[in-house]
């Protein structure tokens, strides 16, 4: 009797595949197929440096990017500086309290503004530059050439700097370079576009998911930054996938059914799950330590949400703390990883804290800590192992893998040009398998 089947690893492409090809459809066939049928993404797109540069393009230039926490930029002159695409950016708020973001360069001679640690823009939200001394204020005006406060010239000596009366020169037209800036909850975001779409579109439904948890209000508590040793897009699939939770998580699934996680997602450039009802403490540390949100229903109160926003950012809440991860890709091998906890002033006990707050936030942090490194020791593993040119693709496990599927399918429509807002489930909360 003769095996009629024939093994689909047999028509994967053989590796290297053709950088020319990264862009056209018909790459991805075997990835487009429902999931059910599906493949997984071409290896190469986690290993070429050919994918790494179009893909920094496609994907990174073209969405509205999370790049920093909303409270971070509270006050007039405060920043965050953060790179999209390879692109140094503030993100600062001018007099009127109005965010504004720009490209982190001068418009003289194009060096950096601002240090990557900088939190404030300079003195009374002047941005001065090192070289020689052009100064900008929070609404990116070139206010001048060096005759400004701070700019240390001998007094008496400032006219020989001045470079107003400069033949076809107007300093209106150097001002800095803007860059589109949005807030949703607790995140800032900017997009390199010209003319972006609004960040509603990308949003979809998530901003009526999370209405009660007035995300805009929270504060971080603790930030710490991970060097990855692969790419951004293992990091994002690894945390949508619960299938990994009884080998890597020993701890966490202790607590955690499987019964318990459902897909959580409806319109939007994200993918989503809910662990309801969400687990309680382990030995490991838990979530008990801090006050639950006021404001939350009864499935709120009692879930934990993780979605990962298109395209590289985790959002895990949970009723009373969140945990961010922004990852932020540097070649195809390599990401770095900056972690946020943070907690709504009303869960560490209002005005000043209650003395339980300190030690409930640092349970949390280490708890994170002890998750996310262990996703990242299995992630830098896949990496390793997608390097090895033998690897063609795998085979989506259906039950588990759905919402990697979904964002695979967006970096596709990214990469050939599909101008495509996934649509969601039928219902809030999808069961993952049938009861039992
Ligand atoms: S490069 Fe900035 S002032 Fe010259
Ligand atoms: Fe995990």
């Amino acid at each position: 009797m003769s095996d009629t089947r024939v093994n689909p690893y047999t028509t994967l492409p053989a590796r290297p595949v053709d950088p020319a090809l990264f862009t056209l459809e018909s790459t991805y066939r075997s990835t487009r197929l429902p999931v059910e049928l599906a493949s997984t993404l071409l290896p190469d797109a986690y290993t070429s440096p050919e994918f790494f540069a179009l893909e920094r393009d496609r994907l990174f230039t073209d969405s509205w990017v999370p790049v920093g926490i909303t409270s971070d930029v509270a006050r007039h002159g405060a920043c965050v500086v953060v790179e999209v695409a390879g692109r140094s950016i503030f993100v600062t708020r001018n007099r009127h309290g109005e965010l504004r973001a720009f490209h982190n360069l001068c418009r003289h001679r194009a060096t950096k503004l601002l240090d990557a640690d900088a939190r404030e823009v300079g003195r009374r939200g002047r941005i001065r530059c090192p070289y020689h001394s052009w100064t900008y204020d929070t609404d990116g005006a070139c206010l001048g050439t060096p005759l400004f406060e701070g700019s240390d010239i001998p007094e008496g000596q400032e006219a020989i700097f001045d470079t107003s009366i400069a033949t076809g020169f107007d300093r209106a037209d150097y001002g800095l370079l803007e860059v589109a800036v949005d807030t949703w909850g607790l995140f800032l975001f900017v997009n390199l576009a010209p003319n972006p779409s609004p960040l509603a579109t990308q949003l979809g439904d998530l901003p009526r998911r999370f209405a009660d948890y007035r995300l805009d209000e929270w504060v971080t508590q603790r930030r710490r930054t991970y060097d990855v040793a692969a790419n951004h897009k293992l990091i994002g699939e690894n945390f949508m996938e619960y299938y990994h939770l009884p080998w890597v998580h020993p701890e966490l699934n202790k607590v955690s059914k499987f019964s318990d996680h459902y897909r959580w997602q409806g319109p939007g450039m994200y993918t989503g799950m809910c662990t309801t009802p969400v687990s309680r403490n382990s030995d490991a540390g838990g979530w008990d330590g801090l006050r639950p949100l006021s404001s939350l229903g009864p499935q709120d109160a009692d879930s934990g949400r993780f979605v990962w926003l298109f395209p590289s950012t985790a959002l895990v809440v949970l009723p009373n703390h969140a945990f961010v991860l922004f990852n932020r890709p540097v070649s195809p091998n390599h990401t770095v990883e900056t972690a946020v906890l943070l907690a709504h002033p009303e869960s560490l006990g209002g005005e000043g804290g209650d003395d339980t707050a300190e030690e409930g936030v640092e349970q949390l942090a280490k708890f994170w800590d002890l998750v996310n490194t262990q996703d990242l020791e299995i992630v830098e593993r896949v990496q390793e192992g997608l390097e090895n040119p033998a690897y063609r693709g795998g085979r989506m496990c259906f039950r588990f893998e759905e919402p990697l599927h979904r964002f695979q399918n967006m970096v596709i429509d990214k990469m050939v040009g599909v101008d495509r807002v996934p649509s969601g489930d039928e219902s809030t909360m999808t069961r993952m398998f049938p009861d039992p």
